[in-house]
């Protein structure tokens, strides 16, 4: 079923910018005083901060693009670091309004220039606020984070899902001309290793109708979660959740797919991660002192727990150099998606 590979030559991306000290506290001693008393609009927010942060007068901001502006200004001015599922301060704002406003990000042009009103203006200035204070990942304020338009539950027990994957699943695994399979509906199983949020594993089973899915994860919090996602996206007698060491709990199966997004993060990568990531499990990150301790495993194991026609998809980060360097022999398609260059490669099992 997978077409064999030939490499690609591109260079591996730019590092990511370090957070700054947060500038987010200083309150003015005017506000407040003429403001209607305080109402909360229904979002769940793990810490609910004070709206107050800033210095806006009732009515100063009034339209959502108006709110869009304001935050925009405000990440900027706080040196925010967007690593996170949005790549950029208008697109982290709009995905924080929206979901102060219960919009999807579809909706969000449509309704760009309709008022707000006070409750709701509270509840978006309250996660501005909390985005700068905290320094925590946007998707942890809300509770949520959107994967190709998928909705997905997350919180501090698992990484924030962000993966070049579920693009690489809709531009290559589709049986178009570039696809790297000939027929998606002829995928019978598949495998999600190290799945975290099962975010990889919810997807592929959009992208492969006829595939029942086995997912993997070493750490029990992270598939509480997964648990949950699977469930809300009544996926149950589609999708397996395992728990243990790579391919440790799968006995002898084999997959006609592997998708993968380990962790790969190395020694020096993980003593500078900034701020956000630095409130995700380290253990999704952490890939020993040159990022490649788990992706080693998985190149060598493989092989064992592929169809004969079968193939590999895993994600890497920057380490496209260590891994061309260490294992040269591996003919590795590296491929590009919208905000990466060669961070995630595939390989047919007859080439392992
Ligand atoms: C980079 S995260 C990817 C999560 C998810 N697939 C995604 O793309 O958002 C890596 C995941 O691997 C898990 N992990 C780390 N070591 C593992 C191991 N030895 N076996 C299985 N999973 C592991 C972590 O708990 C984490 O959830």
């Amino acid at each position: 079923m997978a077409k064999t590979t030939k490499a690609k030559t591109k260079a591996a991306t730019s590092k990511p910018a370090k957070a700054k000290p947060s500038t987010g506290k200083n309150k003015s001693a005017q506000r407040g005083k003429d403001r209607p008393a305080k109402r909360r609009a229904a979002i769940a927010m793990p810490l609910l901060l004070e709206h107050d942060t800033f210095a806006v007068m009732p009515g100063e901001l009034v339209t959502v693009l108006d709110f869009l502006r304001f935050a925009v200004s405000r990440f900027a001015e706080a040196g925010v670091v967007f690593a996170h599922g949005t790549t950029d301060p208008i697109a982290e704002a709009a995905f924080l309004i929206g979901e102060a406003l219960h919009l999807h990000p579809d909706q969000f042009e449509m309704f760009a220039t309709t008022r707000v009103t006070f409750a709701e203006s509270e509840v978006i200035l309250d996660l501005i606020a909390g985005r700068i204070v905290t320094r925590l990942p946007a998707a942890y304020l809300v509770n949520k984070i959107y994967m190709r338009g998928v909705p997905f539950y997350v919180d501090e027990r698992v990484i924030v899902p962000r993966s070049y994957i579920g693009e690489l699943l809709d531009s290559h695994f589709d049986g178009g001309e570039t696809s790297l399979i000939d027929d998606p509906d002829a995928v019978e199983r598949v495998l999600d290793l190290c799945t975290g949020s099962g975010c990889l594993a919810i997807l592929a089973s959009r992208s492969f109708p006829n595939a029942t899915i086995d997912a993997v994860d070493l750490s029990t919090d992270a598939l509480a979660v997964a648990t949950r996602n699977v469930g809300d996206h009544h996926l149950g007698e589609r999708i397996t959740l395992h728990h243990g060491d790579l391919f440790a709990p799968l006995g002898e199966a084999r997959y006609d797919l592997i998708i993968t997004n380990p962790p790969y993060v190395d020694a020096d990568g993980m003593a500078n991660l900034p701020a956000e990531c630095r409130a995700e499990p380290a253990m999704a990150f952490d890939g020993g002192d040159d990022g490649l301790d788990i992706v080693r495993r998985i190149l060598a194991e493989a092989k064992d727990h592929l169809t004969p026609e079968g193939g590999l998809l895993c994600e890497v980060g920057r380490c496209r150099p260590a891994i061309e360097h260490h294992f040269p022999h591996l003919p590795l398609l590296w491929l590009d998606s919208e905000d990466s260059d060669g961070e995630v490669f595939w390989i047919a099992a007859a080439d392992l």
